[in-house]
């Protein structure tokens, strides 16, 4: 039995484990005010808020109900926009009324939604974040003009929020119900969901297989790994930094222990899908999913990850480049699972560089990607890991071109001749996202980049021809 609180109400339903969180909610349990949208992650129209006991506290992230296995919300606390009502508007709702960011409302549940999740974090709210919260929500009547004006209106009213407590100050506030300070106690006595047998349908966040498989999967009872507590958590260990499989994208952007070896990984993590996709998708399931251009995978494959297995085969490590055989074809048996990935870790920072080009720059899936880290003995580049998404069947590790850089000094000319090794290493094919020749020269220019970036001291334009 599923068992978890839905607003104030304590729910045990035997439905399918695989069937989405938003038909349960609104067929079985008639919330209408949570939309169905497209049901592949982009609208936002279905967002609600998924409440995890974390110690004595509960933390709300927002979630699109659409993708999340009904499994998955098992001991959570859910909440729908019914179970935000207080008897009055609250500021959220109030700014969003009064700068007229209401048309049709079709997509207003889902933006207060993902505001209240803004408002309830424990990070300070300012109009930049309150926006950046509603990047999945898509409007089609207001135009975006006057959601921003909300934010602003939203930001000034959560100057005073306490970041410390911030559950507790928003319901001493009035802008959530009462009931919310019972949560956590009432979350404390849910016990853990009896796991099924390795051999069903595995899923972790759901953002992949539920727009994929959402047929069978409504069906289906599920191995949700999402919440498994030996496959989460980031450590550092004898000098490596190991990866929880079912680390969430999110997790992985808010790690201080990332932050300190890559100092600018939020900022990348932000141009990964939306802030609810991200609140669900894992490392291990961007791995596995084994998309060519995985943005996880991509930054993985320059700090030349392993991975490690679980499952009931013997427990094995492995490069994580030589996990991918072919078009979404892994070195993965069927009773296997990663069970966490890991790389060398020093906490001070390293040269490492992500660069992604996108038709936009947030929500956008890449046309090509790249990563690069390279560590230097004098001026000389004594180890290099370049990656590239895009450009092959499979993500790509440029072993050749790595190769090449190594032991050379950095200069425009060396990242010229690199080019030409990188040429003969990749194979692009044209498609929606441009042509072959277009992502060709796309890498040539990110790989530019990274060393601009990396080395502006030392990379002189004017010496060459570009
Ligand atoms: C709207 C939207 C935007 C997106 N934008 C981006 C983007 O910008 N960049 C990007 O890289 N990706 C993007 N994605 C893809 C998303 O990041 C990946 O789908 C996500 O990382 C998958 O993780 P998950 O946990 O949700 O996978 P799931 O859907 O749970 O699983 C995916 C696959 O991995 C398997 N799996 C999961 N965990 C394990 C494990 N531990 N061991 C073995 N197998 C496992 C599952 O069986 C399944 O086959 C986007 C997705 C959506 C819906
Ligand atoms: S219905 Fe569109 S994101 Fe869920
Ligand atoms: S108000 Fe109509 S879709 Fe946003």
């Amino acid at each position: 039995m599923v068992t978890f609180i839905l607003n104030n109400e304590l729910i045990s339903t035997g439905k399918p484990t695989g069937s989405s969180l938003l038909d349960f909610i609104r067929y079985d349990m008639g919330l209408t005010g949570t939309k169905t949208g497209c049901r592949e992650g982009d609208c936002g129209a279905c967002t609600v808020l998924a409440g995890s006991l974390t110690g004595s506290t509960v933390v709300y992230r927002s979630t699109l109900s659409c993708l999340m296995p009904l499994g998955n919300a098992h001991g959570k606390h859910i909440v729908t926009i019914e179970g935000i009502n207080t008897g009055h508007l609250s500021h959220i709702q109030h700014a969003m009324v009064d700068n007229g960011a209401i048309q049709c409302g079709f997509c207003t549940p889902g933006i207060v939604m993902s505001l209240v999740a803004e408002s309830a974090s424990a990070r300070t709210t300012t109009a930049e974040s309150a926006i950046a919260a509603t990047a999945g929500n898509i409007c089609r009547c207001t135009g975006y003009k006057s959601i921003r004006r909300a934010a602003d209106a939203i930001a000034d009213a959560m100057r005073e929020k306490d970041t410390a407590d911030p559950v507790r100050w928003l319901v001493e506030n009035k802008q959530l119900p009462e009931y919310f300070l019972t949560i956590p106690e009432r979350l404390a006595s849910i016990p853990g969901l009896t796991e099924t047998e390795d051999s069903g349908i595995m899923i972790a966040g759901g953002t992949d297989l539920m727009v994929r498989n959402a047929d069978e999967l409504a069906e289906s009872d599920i191995v949700t790994l999402y919440d498994r507590k030996e496959l989460k958590g980031i450590r550092v260990e004898g000098g490596r930094c190991i990866i929880g499989a079912s680390v969430t994208i999110s997790e992985a952007g808010e790690s201080e222990t990332l932050k300190k070896y890559i100092p600018e990984i939020s900022s990348y993590i932000r141009l990964i899908a939306s802030e609810p996709v991200r609140n669900m998708a894992t490392i291990a399931g961007n791995i596995v999913n084994a998309s060519p251009i995985g943005d996880i995978t991509i930054i993985l494959l320059a700090l030349n990850a392993e991975v490690t297995t679980g499952g009931s085969r013997d427990s094995r490590t492995l490069p994580l480049r030589e996990l991918f055989l072919g078009y979404k074809k892994l070195d993965l048996a069927a009773e296997e699972y990663i069970r966490c990935i890991s790389f060398t870790y020093q906490p001070e920072p390293a040269l490492f560089s992500f660069e992604k080009v996108s038709r936009r720059t947030h929500l956008d899936i890449a046309s090509v990607n790249s990563a690069m880290h390279v560590v230097m003995n004098g001026d000389l580049i004594a180890g290099c890991h370049l990656s590239a998404g895009g450009v092959s069947p499979v993500p790509l590790y440029l072993e050749k071109t790595g190769a090449f850089l190594t032991g050379r000094p950095v200069s425009a000319e060396i990242v010229l001749q690199a080019y030409e090794v990188m040429q003969q290493e990749i194979s692009p094919i044209s498609d929606a996202r441009g042509s072959a020749e277009y992502k060709r020269l796309l890498l040539r220019q990110l790989i530019l980049a990274h060393f601009l970036k990396l080395f502006p001291e030392k990379i002189n334009l004017s010496t060459v021809q570009l």
